[in-house]
């Protein structure tokens, strides 16, 4: 109900707010089509229904930002949602003047200062300083308006289509407006000019002398109740934290053992930043985008049961009954949690080994990986029902290639092009990649006994493996330039991949890899293929199954490596 006042509400105070901007900007053509628009939006928004509509919007979505402010546990908020408070708060301290010697001059005051001709001279010539005012008013509550529509908007999946259009259209309004107010103020200008005696008869017709102290009062009234709810507001809060003081704490421990002791009453989402944990949460925890997503361990006295909110969103997404939104959960005893959306910075490679920038020929191993089927699991899904299962996906292969010291060249649509030897002989290169594969696989099983409910069938994967010479450097154009390699090796380890799809087997890998790892695969079926350009034809092998993979065999794992990912240690010793 919340959620619906407060859009109901913003969507009347943006209507308004656009009129104003276009009457505004006809400033440019006259003052005469100003006033001409003026008439009409005077007839809609004075009518009855047009009154309640604009007074009661703009009560209601004032009101629901005081009690957001309240209810919000934490004041650490995220740079786009501070500015939007900020601005929101900064709207009725800049336009009380303006209301106050227009629409409540005209309806209680018996004044006539709604007309262009009269606001534009008293801004610019009896105010000037109301005039800048009304300049930073018009962009602060533009900007504000279009914070809160893309927060609504971007959960929506044309959003990213219609976007440039949108972006357009929001930088365009405020400039027409801003350069129809600068014509008018020019135009009224040169009207009193002329007109000696015009400028006493506008501010007479304005208000009586004896209204005008009245009107400033007024205004003088609106910014003392602002800034005295905005303190009362703040005020509430520290008694409401005196209050939890005495109601205990819950503490929320997540993966790895970090923990923190929260007052009851905060989200676990509160938790993860003020412990500075990586949390995504796509619509700022509104409880509406599910990227806030957990899973909880506690004992049942200590979760308090969903909303009937929150229990629409968990459905939505198919979630298991140990599934939460971290926005929404105020724990009531220990709670251990573990975050299933990756924060968008976890998905950064850190291992960009800085070499071969301007570009060098050299023996390197390519991995190229590809999930099964990903068409067929991406139907009937929400998109951020694929976006995450991919994320996750992504974030495990990219975890085993590095733990076993390769690099993520790139993630290709579902798939994911690795590099092994960049700064290591190719022996040593191919038993890493040999090593990454089966990590791969081990991870891959590992997520789909954790996603076992979001996930009509197992994920699978097919992966090529080839070494040989490849270019290596520097390549693409702006941010999109990253390391990576090009040539035939590049096109034969991708074909490979291609052929563990005909051959139903889950890893081919040629005979130049195996030979530099010293491996010889007993129960792996042999191939020729040919080549075109090369005169014997090139063998490869299918192993159906990864984990069957001989790892005693395998040399030990090479130096130097990246970090560990994560603790986990399998029988190739690769970490
Ligand atoms: S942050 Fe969007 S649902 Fe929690």
């Amino acid at each position: 109900m919340v959620r619906r006042l407060r859009m109901a509400s913003g969507l009347v105070l943006f209507a308004y707010v656009v009129m104003h901007l276009v009457n505004h900007s006809l400033g440019i053509v006259s003052i005469t089509a100003m006033e001409a628009m003026l008439g009409w939006m005077r007839a809609l928004w004075t009518s009855i229904p047009g009154t309640v509509a604009i007074y009661g919007a703009f009560l209601i979505h004032f009101a629901l930002a005081f009690y957001a402010l309240y209810e919000r546990r934490t004041l650490k908020l995220r740079p786009l949602e501070g500015l939007q408070y900020f601005l929101g708060f900064s709207i009725p301290l800049l336009a009380a003047t303006h209301v106050s010697s227009t629409r409540i001059n005209d309806t209680f005051l018996g004044g006539d200062g709604s007309h262009y001709m009269t606001v534009l001279t008293g801004l610019w010539y009896v105010q000037p300083v109301n005039g800048i005012v009304q300049i930073a008013l018009l962009f602060v509550a533009w900007t504000h308006v279009c914070i809160g529509l893309r927060f609504w908007l971007r959960l929506r999946p044309w959003y990213v289509t219609v976007q440039p259009v949108l972006y357009a259209a929001a930088l365009l309004l405020p400039v027409l407006a801003f350069l129809g107010f600068l014509a008018g103020e020019r135009e009224a200008g040169m009207m009193l000019a002329q007109d000696p005696d015009l400028l006493a008869r506008i501010l007479a017709s304005q208000a009586r002398p004896a209204e005008r102290p009245v009107i400033n009062d007024i205004a003088l009234g609106i910014r003392i109740a602002l800034l005295g709810a905005i303190i009362g507001v703040l005020l509430a809060r520290l008694g409401r934290r005196r209050r939890q003081r005495h109601q205990g704490v819950s503490r929320i421990t997540y993966p790895g053992g970090r923990w923190i002791d929260i007052p009851r009453g905060l989200t676990v989402l509160d938790a993860s930043q003020m412990l500075g944990v990586p949390h995504t949460s796509i619509c700022g925890g509104k409880g509406r985008c599910s990227t806030c997503r957990i899973r909880v361990r506690a004992s049942p006295e200590a979760l308090p049961s969903p909303s009937a909110e929150e229990q629409r969103v968990l459905r939505r997404i198919g979630a298991r009954s140990n599934v939460r939104l971290a926005c929404q959960l105020r724990p009531r005893g220990p709670v251990d949690v573990s975050p299933l959306l990756p924060s968008p910075k976890a998905g950064r490679n850190r291992y960009r080994p800085p070499v071969y920038a301007e570009g060098g020929e050299r023996e390197i191993v390519i991995l190229f990986a590809d999930l099964r089927d990903f068409t067929r699991l991406a139907e009937n899904r929400l998109p951020y029902d694929v976006v995450f299962i991919l994320n996750r996906y992504f974030q495990e292969m990219g975890q085993a290639i590095e733990a076993a010291g390769g690099y993520v060249d790139k993630f290709i649509g579902d798939g994911v092009m690795a590099l092994f030897g960049l700064d290591i002989a190719s022996a040593q290169a191919s038993s890493q990649a040999l090593a990454a594969a089966r990590l791969m696989a081990t991870r891959l099983d590992d997520l789909n006994r954790a996603l076992a409910d979001d996930l009509d069938a197992p994920l699978r994967i097919g992966i090529g493996i080839h070494a040989g010479p490849a270019i290596i450097g520097d390549m693409g154009y702006g941010r999109s330039r990253s390391l990576t390699a090009v040539g035939d090796t590049v096109n034969l380890a991708s074909r490979l991949q291609v052929l563990s799809k005909s051959y139903g087997c889950e890893l081919v890998v040629s005979e130049e890899v195996l030979r530099s790892a010293g491996l010889t695969l007993a129960n792996a079926t042999r191939h020729e293929i040919e080549i075109r350009g090369r005169v014997a034809p090139t063998i490869i092998h299918a192993v159906t199954t990864i984990q069957d993979l001989p790892v005693t065999a395998l040399p030990a794992r090479a130096e130097p490596m990246p970090a560990p990912a994560i603790g986990l240690t399998d029988s190739l010793g690769v970490p």
